[in-house]
C-alpha cells in the first residue's frame, strides 16, 4: 500500500496521484455549434493547458491523457492532418510553459507511424523536461492498448529468442516493464468525458484496477472544477483490490 496507508483509511482518503483521462467530445462539441469538428479538437487542446495547471494543487503527481488512437486513423485525413498540426502546435507553445512549470512530458504509442518532424519534437521536448518533478505529464499519441500489448509481447519474445530473458522470467513486471508505460505507476483513476460509457483500447493492462468516471460533459466543457469534483469523489470510495471490505 501506498503514502496513505493508515490503520484507519476511511480517516485519510488517498489522493488519486495518477488521473488517466479520455478526452472525448470534441467533435459533438462543435458539430452542436455548427463549426468544424477541428474548432473543437482546438478548443479541447486548450482544456488540456487548464488541467494540466490545475492538476499539482489537486495531489494530481501523474496525469495521463488520450489525445489520438490507433483507430483514429479511419478518420478524414482533414482531421486527422489537422489533429497532428494542433499536436505540434501544443508542443511548440507549451515547452517553455511546461519546462518552467517542472512538468516532465512523455509520449506513449507508436510513434513509428508518425511524422519524421513531429518525432524529433516528441523528442526534444522529453529531454528537454525530464528534470520536471512538479508533474509527469503523458500524452497517448497513436496509442492502442492493444498495439501496445502486442508490441511488449514482440519484445518478450525477441529477448526470449536471444537467450536474454528464460520464459519463467516472463513475470508481470517484466512485461509490464516493456509496455509503453514501464516505470510509469498504474492509474488510480481514468476518467472520460462525453458519455460514452467504453474505454475505447486505453490503458486495458495499466487500468485493470482503476476507478472508473464517465462525465457527460464534452472535453472542451470540462473545467478544473469538475476535475476537483470528481477527485474528492474518488477520494471516498474503498478500493478493495480483492480484499474485502474493511470494517
Ligand atoms: C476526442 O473527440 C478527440 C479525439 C478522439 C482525437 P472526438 O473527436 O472523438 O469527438 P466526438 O466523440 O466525435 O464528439
Ligand atoms: C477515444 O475517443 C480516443 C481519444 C479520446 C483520443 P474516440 O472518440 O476515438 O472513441 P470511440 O470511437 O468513440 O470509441
Ligand atoms: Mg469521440
Amino acid at each position: 500500500m501506498g503514502k496513505g496507508d493508515t490503520s484507519d483509511p476511511k480517516s485519510l482518503p488517498r489522493p488519486a496521484e495518477h488521473v488517466a483521462i479520455i478526452m472525448d467530445g470534441n467533435g459533438r462539441w462543435a458539430t452542436n455549434r455548427g463549426w468544424p469538428r477541428l474548432v473543437g479538437h482546438r478548443r479541447g487542446a486548450e482544456r488540456v493547458r487548464e488541467i494540466v495547471r490545475a492538476c499539482p494543487d489537486l495531489g494530481i503527481r501523474w496525469l495521463t491523457v488520450y489525445a489520438f488512437s490507433t483507430e483514429n486513423w479511419k478518420r478524414s485525413t482533414e482531421e486527422v492532418l489537422g489533429l497532428m498540426a494542433i499536436f505540434a502546435r501544443y508542443i511548440e507553445r507549451e515547452a517553455d510553459r511546461l519546462f518552467v512549470e517542472g512538468v516532465r512530458l512523455r509520449f506513449i504509442g507508436d510513434r513509428s507511424r508518425l511524422d519524421r518532424k513531429l518525432q524529433a519534437m516528441m523528442a526534444g521536448i522529453e529531454a528537454r523536461t525530464a528534470g520536471g518533478t512538479r508533474l509527469n505529464l503523458t500524452v497517448a499519441i497513436n496509442y492502442g492498448g492493444r498495439d501496445e500489448i502486442t508490441r511488449a509481447v514482440r519484445a518478450v519474445a525477441r529477448d526470449v529468442a536471444a537467450g536474454l530473458l528464460r520464459p519463467e522470467d516472463v513475470t508481470e513486471a517484466a512485461f509490464a516493464g516493456r509496455l509503453d508505460t514501464g516505470g510509469l505507476p498504474d492509474p488510480d483513476l481514468v476518467i472520460r468525458t462525453s458519455g460514452e460509457t467504453r474505454t475505447s483500447n486505453f490503458l486495458p493492462w495499466q487500468a485493470a484496477y482503476a476507478e472508473y468516471e464517465f462525465t457527460g460533459t464534452l472535453w472542451p466543457d470540462f473545467t478544473a472544477q469538475e476535475l476537483a469534483g470528481i477527485v474528492a469523489r474518488f477520494g471516498n470510495r474503498e478500493r478493495r483490490f480483492g480484499g474485502v471490505a474493511s470494517a
